[in-house]
């Protein structure tokens, strides 16, 4: 894993969450809540290092001289459709951050990647994308969204998912080693059907109720 900062955030409140998350007693409406709350948390290390800039305010009381973010703008952009679950944390956080959303599928003959929907800010050249997918499985899906992504110009992207198996971040910082990815855990590997071990499931399914 050359060129990446792969950053693992081990706040106990990222942690305890995930562990709740990790549970398969726990159902859509909490398991839909959890992944906002991480996805917030998360978004609060992701943005550790904009700019600032000098600005005067006046308080109650006098002028105060004080820190603004300055200059980049953000997009936050999840992988359709289990990256949809992580939205509305950050936004929480960023509220003025665009939105676009990327939709990819493995073509079933080819296996390559495919995307399917794609809408994305205009200026996304200009903008700083949080990338945002819950698992890190294959990395298949990532690396195409990164690729497409860059096609449209976008130049500093960050990755985040709660949780990388280590094949995925492998085929990342091997195809994209100027991407920094953020994650709450690295689990042991994939199974059979590509699923991360132990993981936590599907999260599209878990998120939506849809099995
Ligand atoms: N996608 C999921 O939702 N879960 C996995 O374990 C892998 C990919």
């Amino acid at each position: 894993m050359e060129g990446n900062q792969v950053m693992v955030l081990d706040h106990p409140l990222i942690q305890h969450k995930l562990t709740l998350i990790r549970d398969k007693g726990t159902g859509p409406k909490e398991f839909r809540e959890l992944i906002e709350e991480v996805a917030l948390l998360m978004a609060y290390e992701v943005t550790r290092d904009l700019r600032l800039e000098d600005v005067e305010v006046e308080t109650p009381v006098g002028p105060a001289r004080c820190r603004t973010i300055a200059g980049k703008k953000l997009a936050v952009v999840p992988i359709l459709r289990a990256g949809l679950g992580m939205v509305d944390g950050i936004l929480k956080l960023i509220p003025t951050a665009k939105v676009g959303h990327i939709g990819i599928y493995r073509d079933p003959v080819t296996l390559k990647a495919v995307d399917y929907y794609c809408k994305l800010p205009e200026d996304i050249e200009e903008r700083v994308i949080i990338l945002v997918d819950p698992m890190l499985a294959t990395g298949v899906s990532a690396a195409a969204a990164i690729d497409f992504l860059k096609e449209k110009g976008a130049g500093n992207i960050k990755l985040v998912c709660l949780i990388a198996a280590p094949e995925g971040l492998e085929v990342i910082t091997e195809n994209h080693p100027d991407v920094e990815i953020y994650v709450a855990a690295i689990d042991h590997c994939l199974n059979e059907h590509a699923y991360i071990v132990p993981g936590l499931g599907d999260a599209g399914d878990r998120l939506y109720g849809t099995k």
